[in-house]
């Protein structure tokens, strides 16, 4: 597989689950997907967790600040309240997951100088920040063995309540991590003439 590269894996579909200590970057991205159906059977350490929030760590923050944080719901009866913030779809989604991580990132950190906003999208910035701290959580996990499914759709005023977020932090995605079941399809991607324009 290493040998066919990125594209190749996407095209033939990459659904094999790969060998966690052989996979190429290329290959921990082709087989990433987000997962929606987990093997109840299987658990996660709280090391596993920490390792992958090691790589998290080590995603490029906006002047260093660092707002990023993660809330890991890993004893069963708190992820089971954590799923029950996520709405029916997700709830169904995240079954037989063992993991729930929160990510937050701490306001007025990411987009600002000197106090004040640097540029039009002002805090905004910590949503970014977040995306890729968890863009390389996602991928380490992969890179582990393991599954990841973001999630958008949450209640985030219930989840300050159950895992005890301040205010100064702003809710962004829930990350469930587990083991797939089944091998899930690639969704149709649009290709770099479509997004991409050179000068
Ligand atoms: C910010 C963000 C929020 C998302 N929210 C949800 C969600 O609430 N529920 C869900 O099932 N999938 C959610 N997804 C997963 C996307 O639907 C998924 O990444 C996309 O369909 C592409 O599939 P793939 O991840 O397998 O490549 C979210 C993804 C992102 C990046």
């Amino acid at each position: 597989m290493a040998a066919i590269g990125l594209a190749g894996m996407l095209a033939t579909g990459c659904n094999d689950t790969p060998k966690t200590d052989s996979m190429s970057f290329d290959e921990i991205v082709a087989s990433r997907r987000s997962v929606r159906q987990y093997d109840p059977e299987k658990k996660i350490s709280e090391a596993e967790i920490r390792t992958l929030i090691e790589t998290a760590i080590e995603a490029p923050p906006w002047a260093n600040n660092q707002p990023v944080r993660y809330y890991v719901a890993i004893d069963p009866e708190k992820v089971q309240q954590v799923r029950e913030l996520l709405g029916s779809g997700n709830m169904r989604n995240t079954a037989g997951a063992p993991v729930l991580l929160v990510t937050t990132f701490k306001k007025g950190g990411s987009g600002f100088f000197r106090g004040t906003p640097a540029n039009e999208l002002g805090d905004e910035w910590g949503a970014y920040d977040a995306g890729l701290s968890n863009a390389f959580f996602i991928l380490k996990a992969r890179e582990r063995g393991y599954d990841t499914l973001i999630m958008g759709m949450r209640d985030s005023d219930g989840l300050r309540k159950v895992l005890n977020i301040p205010n100064d932090e702003e809710v962004t995605a829930v990350i469930s991590v587990g083991y797939r079941v089944n091998d899930p399809n690639r969704p149709a991607r649009k290709s770099v003439d479509d997004i991409t324009v050179f000068f």
